[in-house]
């Protein structure tokens, strides 16, 4: 990592905006982005007031906009009335808009669904009376665990038009996390699939509700729903599960909005942390929506012909943002995909491009690099065997895109001719943070470049004090803004600890370091500075992974650190104590296979750790602590430099050198 960075720091290739994407582009040019800066440095609250008028449909206006009475408890426009549903869907009724494809859906097998806004409108509807039907009442949380479909967009819309609060848990997750995500929300209703369809394989999800129950814990569910994906047989349970279609049989297909406040939770969105469980990320109503509005103005520049496809999973935040709302919200026509990038084989993303002539396209590095290497062991799946000639954007999202994978993607997919937005952001914040205006800023390989509008991004020391450029330090944002999260659901206390911490004098801390170029000023993320992984834009705590590993009753103790991986940017190393003599040989290698799979159904196959080392014990200080920082020079195969005099038991670390 540190080599990289200082590879990005060195970077002396700068990529203007062309001349034809600035012609057209909503942001054109450096000076409307400094205009529009230089606005919001002038009047903060009333710059977002302006654009919260300007592009939010409310019911009743709001008269205020920043409340920071009970910081950093804030709020924003919270007298204003307001639907999020209505702003993506009803306000393109009776609109050229409401005959356009809204959702062309690309099943794992190929088969293609159209939606236009009018269908997806009436199925938002026809759901929404269902479940009103059932008795949702405003406020109810719903847990969403579906595939990549239509009906996740549909059950997530619906829930946002009755001001149901839904919690989608990404379908790669296991039994257990999602009864923990189902008892810390309350959920009252639960959304599932009997079965999703990946990559040609069948992985069933109903079976995994039916195992959380089981766990214990769920009894706030009233009903669970099951969207039939494949019709596989499966266990209804009576008087608690009920099928899609008799949710929405008979149901009409208009279904009146109902009315909630700016700050009126959206959703909860899980996400890891530092220390402990997940914490539940809560976002508001109406500065969550205009966030999701603007950048999709901003970053992807969209038009009413582009054809725009986020490759995300709606169980992450920017499947939230980049596919359920914001697209939505601008009427724009977008890809929703159900497989895999290397299924039936690794040019499937270029020969979707080709197929629905995607003009934005946006991805994750870590699907980048893996398609530069498999195309270099199949050469049919490169992108030049693909009419690529569609695009005129593209996008990075969820890790640091490092400098090679960044030209490859410009010259090899964007045919030299698109921009890279590298957009930096957190479940926390909503939208894009820190990321290049497509028609404005020059582009920098391997820097995020600068932050939008608004948003009082800086780096500062441990006391909050300001850094100068070329100095590496603590990443913040200074002054709040409208799609921020609102707190930690149930935790309120935690929520102020994780991200306003008494030192940072009320500064937004985003758990990144960074560093900004000493002559440009463009920010470069130097990767997270708590103890959060980031394994392939999947983010990790390795506390999480340490509980799923100590819970097994062969282990006596465990530490997880994270080692840069070249293909998943980071990757899990465990080094792990047995309650048994240390393991060797096949051994070890049965048992180190045995707790991956452990850590699999504890969490799910995301955190299965790619290293398994086994000592006696663990390196510790004489007072009994782990020594992390000796455990990731290890992982990361380094001559360990510091010194190790203060440690209990040195020669424990010549055993865990060992690999198995
Ligand atoms: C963490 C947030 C952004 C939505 C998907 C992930 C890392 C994200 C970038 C980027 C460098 C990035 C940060 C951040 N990250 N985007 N463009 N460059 N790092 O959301 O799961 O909440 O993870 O992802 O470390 O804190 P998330």
């Amino acid at each position: 990592m540190a080599g990289q960075i200082e590879t990005v720091m060195q970077e002396s290739r700068v990529f203007a905006p062309p001349e034809a994407f600035m012609r057209q582009a909503t942001i054109s040019g450096m000076a409307q982005y400094q205009a529009l800066c230089d606005e919001a440095g002038r009047d903060h609250d009333g710059f977002w007031s302006r654009l919260a008028r300007e592009q939010v449909l409310w019911h009743k206006p709001f008269t205020r906009g920043l409340d920071d009475s009970q910081a950093p408890f804030y709020k924003w426009f919270e007298d204003g009335e307001l639907n999020v549903s209505h702003n993506c869907l009803d306000r393109h009724l009776g609109t050229p808009v409401e005959n356009k494809v809204a959702i062309r859906f690309e099943a794992d097998d190929g088969a293609l669904t159209e939606v236009t806004y009018r269908d997806l409108y009436h199925q938002v509807c026809r759901f929404a009376n269902g479940l009103k039907a059932l008795g949702c009442r405003q406020g109810d949380r719903v847990i969403i665990y579906m595939p990549m479909s239509v009906e996740g967009i549909v059950a997530m819309q619906a829930c946002a038009r009755l001001g149901l609060i839904h919690s989608v848990v990404f379908g790669g997750f296991s039994a257990k996390s999602l009864q923990e995500r189902i008892q810390d929300a309350g959920a009252a209703w639960v959304i599932c699939a009997d079965e999703q369809v990946r990559g040609g394989r069948h992985i069933p999800l109903k079976p995994a509700v039916d195992e959380a129950f089981t766990l214990g814990g769920c009894e706030s569910v009233q009903r669970v729903v099951v969207y039939q994906r494949t019709g596989a047989a499966m266990d209804m349970h009576a008087g608690r599960d009920i099928t899609w279609s008799q949710v929405i049989d008979g149901q009409p297909d208009h279904c009146e909005p109902q009315w909630v406040g700016a700050e009126h939770p959206l959703f909860i969105l899980y996400t890891s942390g530092s220390t402990g469980k997940p914490k539940g990320v809560q976002h508001s109503s109406a500065g969550y929506i205009l966030h999701a509005m603007l950048t999709m103005k901003w970053t992807f520049d969209i038009k009413p012909e582009d054809i725009f496809w986020c490759t995300a999973d709606i169980g992450w935040v920017t499947g939230h943002t980049y596919i359920a709302y914001g697209p939505l919200a601008c009427g724009a026509t977008q890809i929703v995909f159900e497989g895999v990038p290397t299924y039936p084989d690794a040019g499937r993303f270029w020969r979707m491009i080709a197929r629905h002539k995607a003009t934005i396209f946006y991805t994750a590095p870590t699907a980048i690099r893996a398609l530069i290497k498999a195309c270099d062991t199949v050469e049919s799946t490169h992108p030049r065997h693909f009419d690529l000639s569609s695009l005129r954007l593209l996008g990075s999202v969820g890790e640091p895109i490092n400098p090679e994978a960044w030209m490859w993607y410009y010259n090899q997919v964007g045919g030299a001719r698109c921009p890279i937005v590298d957009t930096f952001w957190q479940t926390e914040t909503g939208g894009h943070m820190i990321t290049p205006l497509p028609g404005a800023t020059p582009l920098v390989p391997g820097s995020c470049t600068l932050p939008l509008p608004g948003i009082a991004a800086a780096i500062v020391d441990e006391a909050a004090n300001d850094l100068p450029n070329g100095q590496g330090g603590i990443l913040v944002v200074k002054k709040p803004w409208p799609s921020m999260i609102r707190t930690i659901w149930g935790d309120p206390e935690r929520f102020r600890k994780s991200y306003f911490p008494d030192e940072l004098k009320g500064y937004y801390l985003a758990g990144d370091g960074a560093v900004r170029n000493r002559v440009t000023g463009y920010f470069t993320i130097t990767g997270r500075i708590d103890d959060v992984l980031n394994v392939s834009g999947h983010r990790m705590g390795t506390m999480e992974i340490e509980s799923a590993l100590v819970a097994n009753p062969l282990v006596a103790e465990a530490a997880v650190v994270g080692r840069p991986d070249d293909l998943t940017g980071e990757a899990i190393a465990a080094f792990v104590v047995l309650k048994q003599a240390r393991p060797v040989g096949d051994d070890a290698r049965r048992i180190a296979n045995d707790l991956r799979n452990w850590v699999a159904h504890e969490i799910g196959p995301i955190a299965k750790p790619k290293d398994i080392r086994f000592g006696d014990n663990l390196p510790k200080t004489r007072s009994g602590k782990i020594m992390r920082r000796l455990l990731r020079a290890i992982a990361r195969g380094e001559a360990i430099t510091q010194d190790v005099s203060t440690l209990e038991n040195p020669a424990i670390l010549d055993q865990l050198k060992q690999t198995l």
